[in-house]
């Protein structure tokens, strides 16, 4: 396997880098006739922030669903630090350190900002669920929602309602959070900060997997990029490399550059 340095060095940084912390191995998803996702393979070093590009319908959320093991896969096994979790259930894979946040924001609406928040809990180890109330306290305030951890998620605007998967999604100290479209629905200054966010959680060694349209983010927040188009991987490299890549222009212009989200 090749030794891969970090690009982006940080103080306290994960330091030197060898197996992957994440190995996907030639993964299928299909629903049918459609092949969602059709053979990926690829690995995701620690401590790197990877970005995910791919046209609507290319099967970025797809894949994130089967990496998280809600959604069942045709074929293809993953690994969290050597360990193949393929047939685990999704609460095990959560336990194991791998969070994520929907496209779709899925809270509780019966139930506080706080109570969603502490849903995300539900999985963790006993020593990270002592914590609790110190934890959920630090990410309402990291994610600026103290002040309306009594309210009900439908009381919320949906950027805020983004915030409070985001924290849900953190509490529980994740190492790799996957994160779907985190920002959309968002303004610029909101996106700067989730941005900025998420550097602060790579500091803290928080390796990321993101999904987002919006390619100037991408390229602003990501160590790497893959790109995706019909279920395969077309790109992968710096994101310069990835945003200039003949197949990824094709993907945009080919199809789909007013689907943006
Ligand atoms: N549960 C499902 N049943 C059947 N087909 C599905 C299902 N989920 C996704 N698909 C199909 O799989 C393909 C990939 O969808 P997916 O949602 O993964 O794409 P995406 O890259 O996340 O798109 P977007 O950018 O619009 O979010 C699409 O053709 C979609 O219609
Ligand atoms: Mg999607």
């Amino acid at each position: 396997m090749t030794q891969t340095q970090s690009i982006q060095s940080t103080d306290d940084g994960p330091g030197a880098q060898g197996a992957p912390l994440l190995e996907v191995r030639d993964v299928a998803v299909h629903f049918g006739g459609v092949k969602a996702v059709d053979g990926i393979s690829l690995e995701l070093q620690p401590g790197k922030i990877y970005g995910v590009l791919g046209p609507n319908g290319s099967g970025k959320s797809t894949l994130l669903g089967a990496m998280t093991r809600l959604t069942p896969m045709t074929r293809g096994a993953f690994l969290l630090d050597g360990v193949d979790y393929s047939r685990r259930p999704a609460r095990s894979v959560h336990g194991m350190g791998i969070a994520r946040t929907f496209q779709t924001v899925r809270l509780l609406e019966d139930r506080s900002v706080r109570d969603n928040i502490l849903l995300g809990l539900d999985n963790a180890s006993r020593a990270v669920r002592k914590g609790a109330s110190a934890r959920v306290e630090e990410v309402m305030e990291r994610l600026g929602v103290r002040d309306i951890q009594r309210v009900r998620p439908d009381e919320l605007s949906y950027g805020m309602q983004r915030r409070v998967e985001f924290a849900r999604a953190i509490i529980s100290r994740p190492r790799l959070l996957l994160l779907d479209e985190p920002t959309a629905g968002m303004n610029t200054a909101e996106r700067e900060e989730i941005g900025a966010l998420m550097r602060q959680l790579l500091d803290e060694g928080v390796t990321q997997f993101l999904v987002e349209h919006d390619v100037q983010m991408m390229v602003d927040t990501c160590d790497e990029l893959f790109a995706m188009n019909f279920g395969k991987l077309i790109a992968h490299g710096t994101p310069g490399e990835v945003v200039r890549h003949p197949a990824v222009q094709e993907a945009y212009l080919g199809k789909g550059a007013d689907r943006d989200a």
